[in-house]
């Protein structure tokens, strides 16, 4: 009853002073020029008392996957109503460079290092022209939230290294194992026991989907799809947040997991992903650990009610805690629209944990009293 409240309440000061003030799944999200949001596959940090959210641009038509312009960014001081801040990281116009026009640059998330002072952006790089072959994280870094960014280089992570608790055994390649038939059980166990991690050994490991955390003693993680989105790598990076540290691990190895994004509550860490199917919605995932470094529990779906199986029609990106807010966490995911990507549209809905388990519900429009009046 007091939700009904709250976003009647709202809906009569939207009406009033032309602001938005709740969150609503899925619509057409307006910034403060009356033009649709276009921060796809974004993520969201807070600086001063104001919120960054930063994303993919798409543009219109079939090739609006690619990246024509770079990466967005919007700022909001309620979570509501965002301004264009524009293209903080732009693609160039060198045919050489690694982010030239048109190559693809999918799910950038930007963290602040306390010890540089400097803001560092992740992402997907895919090179131009390459389709999702050269699965690379790259790396850029910004004086300030608001960019410009100055593009660093891109890698394959952790080349040369095995992943931690990697036994001997599996370290030794076999020369049978490639032309075992996809998805057999052999092939299941070959997967588990690292052949693609011993295939990409000298190259370093893939990186597709990937997100980054900051923990509470300032450890940076990139945490990405590898072994051809089989398997989640989790990666420490080097205390700049510029390189890795060469401690690895993989989580649920042919498991296929995309999309993760993960939180930290009361000493859990929680992860939410999706299965791998495109950009056609499928059911997510999530999982629960006492240590970043594992063992990961399954825990099953954490969406409920209808299109619950579907993540209701979107795909997880990140999740962000309420600045000062103890419990109240934000997943956000996209819509997408692959045959016209400007127009995807954005889910963001509150995580509540309920005896140690993610869930998430649908909401049609909701606001921050959410978290407080349920
Ligand atoms: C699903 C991924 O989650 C997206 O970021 C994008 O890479 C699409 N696949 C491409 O098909």
């Amino acid at each position: 009853m007091k939700l009904q409240y709250s976003i009647i309440i709202s809906f009569l000061c939207s009406l009033v002073f032309g602001q938005n003030t709740s969150f609503e799944p899925g619509k057409v999200w307006k910034d403060t020029d009356g033009v649709h949001i276009n921060a796809h596959g974004g993520g969201v940090i807070f600086v001063d008392g104001t919120y960054y959210w930063y994303g993919e641009f798409k543009t219109e038509g079939k090739g609006g996957n690619t990246a024509l312009k770079g990466v967005s960014c919007y700022s909001s001081k309620d979570l509501y109503n965002w301004n264009n801040e524009g293209i903080v990281l732009k693609v160039e116009d060198d045919p050489n460079s690694e982010i030239t026009k048109g190559c693809i640059m999918e799910r950038p998330k930007v963290v602040f290092n306390k010890k540089t002072g400097k803001y560092i952006m992740w992402f997907h790089l895919e090179f131009k022209g390459k389709g999702y072959d050269s699965a690379r994280a790259a790396v850029a870094i910004s004086d300030s939230p608001k960019g410009p960014f100055a593009y660093k280089k891109s890698y394959r992570p952790n080349k040369g290294v095995w992943p931690m608790d990697f036994k001997e055994e599996y370290k030794l390649a076999s020369t049978t194992e490639r032309n075992l038939k996809s998805w057999s059980p052999e092939w299941v166990t070959a997967i588990k026991n690292g052949m693609l991690v011993r295939r990409d050994f000298k190259k370093g490991q893939m990186s597709r989907d990937m997100t980054v955390y900051v923990d509470d003693n300032e450890k940076g993680y990139l945490i990405h799809s590898s072994e051809e989105n089989l398997t989640l790598h989790i990666s420490e990076l080097t205390d700049d947040y510029l390189d890795f540290t060469e401690k690895w691990t993989r989580v649920e190895p042919a498991g296929h997991n995309e999309a993760p994004a993960i939180f930290k509550k009361e000493g859990i860490y929680y992860m939410i992903t999706s299965g791998c199917t495109g950009w056609d919605p499928n059911e997510a995932r999530s999982f629960k650990s006492k240590s970043i470094w594992g063992p990961w529990e399954a825990l099953g779906n954490p969406c409920f009610g209808k299109d619950a199986d579907f993540t209701f029609h979107s795909q997880s990106t990140y999740i962000f805690q309420v600045q000062g807010k103890k419990d109240q966490f934000i997943f956000m995911a996209d819509r997408w629209k692959p045959d016209n990507p400007i127009d995807g549209t954005y889910i963001w809905l509150p995580i509540k944990c309920i005896e140690e388990k993610p869930v998430l519900k649908w909401l049609d429009n909701w606001n921050l009293a959410y978290f407080t009046e349920n």
